[in-house]
């Protein structure tokens, strides 16, 4: 039969594309399907990871920071420079063009791997016998026919409602990345990852950013020993940060956003800005998907149910990443992604939810794995905590960024590691020997013993394990 394949993936993000390569690597004929396109019309492979997210977030991060160092802190190495300007058509441009590079890459990898990709909107016609029938709705229609379906849809930003998304005043993570001008007065709602990352990038480029936070805690998910640390670093750096922010409704006019707001004393306030960001989570994307048509079922809050394996209600469909329960996180679509081409192919797949890491890129790096101290305390688990600041640690010194610590909490008669937490520079690069560590059930004990080169950041790790057992040897 034309178009016969053993899988056909909807979707080509993280979770989309890894689930297609791992499949074909497994000797399975594979298809992957994805709607996005780019300004030119043609496929942009990768999702909201590479087109909105992950990757063009990390560029106009690293950008931005580079414009910071020049503006601000450079004289301190004795490197003076005179007159710096910001180039915004050429910061965006290198952004666009990192995100291209990876558009393509993923293409590439489908022709290195055999997968076969269709450009357009898939969603289920039917069944055939064994066979779920996928239709192709694009510049080149198809149908296409496979026992087994992956559903790797993704998520869209949440609107408040009442508010939609122009893209120009009002902004989801897709505009905030693809600003012409850096606007004098920025408002952001909701002080999470996205807020915190976009609110941190067009500060360090000139704007006053003002951001709107409903919860009365600061980053309550996040350890709160290292989320006042980071609180702090970003009001210094000037952020306006309000929590217990009740938020009234937004009028727009040509030229500006006003939002009344109640603060947390119950007082009236009101917020006038050029721009404003709404970043208060991300719901499931299945739109085009044609759901209902086959009683593909979803839960209340619209993601599609699946077990703790990636199985749906309908026999041999999958579906991983955003669209479904757990961490909106592109390393966790991706793991659920090879674990269901795995058991696909008669195998054992299999996610550790327990050691998924949560990086914050701002500045400083917040990353963390395992539970936070409030979540022990609140299982009444017994605990010892060692910490380390990256003040004492020589590398860091040397970089001019000593902000921070790390935190490794170990079980009190196990000495298992249960939950480490970095704030300060290249926490998301550490935070890997951490996972590491978690994964293979270690102990503080174990990283303690480890060595570690001299001089660098990751000797924090170290020290913060011996601190366990109360033996630092640089503090
Ligand atoms: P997506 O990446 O959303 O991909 C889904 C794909 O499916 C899209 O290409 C879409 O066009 C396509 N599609 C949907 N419906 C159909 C259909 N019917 N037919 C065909 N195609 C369809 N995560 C991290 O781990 N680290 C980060 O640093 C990070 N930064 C982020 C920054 C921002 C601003 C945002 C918004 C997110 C960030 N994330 C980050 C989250 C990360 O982007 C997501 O967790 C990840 O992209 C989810 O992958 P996915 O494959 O499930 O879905
Ligand atoms: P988020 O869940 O991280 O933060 C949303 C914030 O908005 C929360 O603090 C919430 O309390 C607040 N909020 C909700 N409703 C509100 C309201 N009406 N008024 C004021 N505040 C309100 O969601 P965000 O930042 O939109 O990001 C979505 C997801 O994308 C993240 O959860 C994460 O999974 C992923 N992401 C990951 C990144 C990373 O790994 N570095 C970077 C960016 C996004």
């Amino acid at each position: 039969m034309a178009n016969q394949f053993d899988v056909v993936v909807i979707g080509a993000g993280p979770g989309g594309y890894i689930a297609a390569i791992r499949a074909a690597q497994l000797g399975m004929k594979v298809a992957c399907v994805d709607a996005a396109s780019n300004a030119k019309g043609d496929p942009a492979l990768g999702g909201t990871c590479t087109n909105v997210g992950c990757i063009p977030s990390k560029a106009l991060l690293q950008s931005s920071e580079h414009f910071e160092q020049a503006s601000h802190h450079l004289g301190e190495h004795g490197v003076e420079v005179q007159g710096v300007k910001l180039n915004l058509a050429q910061l965006i441009g290198r952004k666009d063009t990192v995100v291209k590079q990876n558009n393509d890459g993923i293409l590439y990898l489908f022709k290195k791997n055999k997968v076969e990709f269709f450009h357009g909107v898939g969603s289920f016609a039917g069944k055939d016998g064994d066979n779920w029938q996928i239709e192709v709705a694009g510049k080149k229609a198809a149908t296409l026919n496979a026992k087994h379906v992956i559903v790797a849809t993704g998520s869209a930003p949440r609107a408040l409602p009442g508010l939609n998304f122009d893209e120009k005043q009002i902004l989801s993570n897709d505009g905030a990345l693809s600003l012409e001008s850096v606007p004098k007065r920025l408002g952001v709602i909701g002080a999470g990852v996205i807020g915190l990352e976009l609110g941190s990038v067009w500060r360090r480029l000139g704007s006053e950013v003002t951001v709107l936070e409903a919860m009365p805690t600061f980053l309550g998910a996040v350890d709160q020993q290292a989320a006042k640390e980071a609180h702090k670093s970003f009001v210094k750096q000037g952020l306006n940060i309000h929590v217990g922010a009740k938020i009234g409704e937004v009028k727009q006019t040509a030229r500006q956003v006003t939002i009344p707001w109640t603060d947390s004393a119950g007082q009236e306030q009101k917020l006038v800005v050029d721009k404003l960001i709404v970043s208060i989570g991300r719901v499931p994307y299945t739109g085009g998907l044609e759901a209902a048509k086959v009683g593909l079922a979803l839960d209340d809050r619209g993601f599609v149910t699946v077990d703790d394996q990636c199985r749906t209600s309908l026999p041999n469909v999958w579906a991983v990443g955003d669209v479904v329960r757990g961490p909106m996180l592109a390393h966790k679509a991706e793991e659920e992604g090879v674990a269901v081409a795995e058991r696909i192919a008669g195998q054992h797949g299999h996610v550790n939810f327990d050691t998924i890491p949560w990086v914050i890129y701002t500045s400083p790096e917040i990353a963390w794995v395992g539970k936070t101290e409030e979540q022990l305390k609140a299982d009444g688990r017994a605990y010892r905590s060692g910490s380390f600041p990256f003040m004492a640690n020589g590398r860091a010194r040397a970089l001019g960024d000593t902000t921070g610590f790390v935190k490794v909490l170990a079980d009190a008669t196990t000495d298992e590691v249960l939950g480490v937490h970095i704030v300060g520079p290249m926490a998301s690069e550490l935070i890997a020997e951490a996972v590491t560590i978690m994964e293979f059930r270690g102990a503080s004990e174990d990283i303690a013993r480890i060595c570690h080169a001299h001089p660098t950041l990751s000797e924090a790790m170290k020290e913060a394990a011996l601190a366990v057992d109360k033996r630092t040897l640089n503090f």
